[in-house]
């Protein structure tokens, strides 16, 4: 998205903490070594891509804004990364074992993040893991925000609207749970082809 095009200095510079790091390491032990990970929303690699590679996984990013994909081939040179939209997944049908995204949902429509979640189901192989963060109550016209003085908008479903979306598109939700700094990760399974 452009507006993370305007702020990819100033993020990498915020996004220095260790959030998300314990959920990403649970995902990246429930699977085997080797697996292919996407990361969705991977913006600069950091630090959840770098983990799911310390963790012994080849990972794919996706990620929307050219400035943070420069920063990410730095950072995870290892790592092949597209320019795309999670709602359109640009890969073959079960071509992942697992698929994260951090920080990503609650900046699409909801519209969109329906479209993100059956997205997301055709490109994960059954059995795979899909653990994204969201915000855990309805908004459907979008909370206004500001980053490094661009203004963003944060949309999300409650939990039990996750739950049902998901179930839609062949995921059964395993966990909920919230973070210190107020993140929501739902961690789902994919357990049918739609
Ligand atoms: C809050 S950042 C999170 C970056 C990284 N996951 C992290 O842990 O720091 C959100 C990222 O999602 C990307 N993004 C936003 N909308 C997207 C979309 N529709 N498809 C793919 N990436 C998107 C942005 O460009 C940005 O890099």
């Amino acid at each position: 998205m452009r507006e993370y095009d305007l702020i990819a200095d100033w993020y990498a510079s915020e996004r220095i903490d260790q959030t998300g790091i314990p959920e990403t390491i649970a995902l990246a032990s429930s699977i085997p070594p080797g697996s292919r990970i996407l990361d969705i929303g991977c913006g600069n690699g950091i630090p959840i891509t770098r983990a799911l590679l310390r963790a012994g996984h080849l990972v794919i990013g996706l990620d929307s804004s050219s400035a943070m994909l420069e920063r990410f081939r730095n950072n995870c040179p290892e790592a092949p990364v597209i320019r795309g939209v999670v709602e359109a997944c640009p890969f073959a049908d079960r071509a992942f074992d697992a698929a994260i995204a951090w920080g990503v949902m609650f900046h699409l429509s909801c519209q969109d993040q329906i479209r993100a979640i059956a997205s997301v189901s055709r490109v994960l192989k059954i059995g795979a893991p899909f653990l994204f963060t969201s915000g855990d109550a309805d908004d459907f016209e979008g909370k206004e925000g500001v980053m490094n003085s661009v203004a963003f908008r944060y949309f999300s479903f409650s939990i039990e609207n996750y739950r049902r979306i998901l179930g839609d598109h062949g995921f059964t939700l395993t966990d909920v749970h919230e973070d210190k700094a107020s993140n929501t990760y739902y961690a789902a399974i994919k357990t049918f082809e739609i």
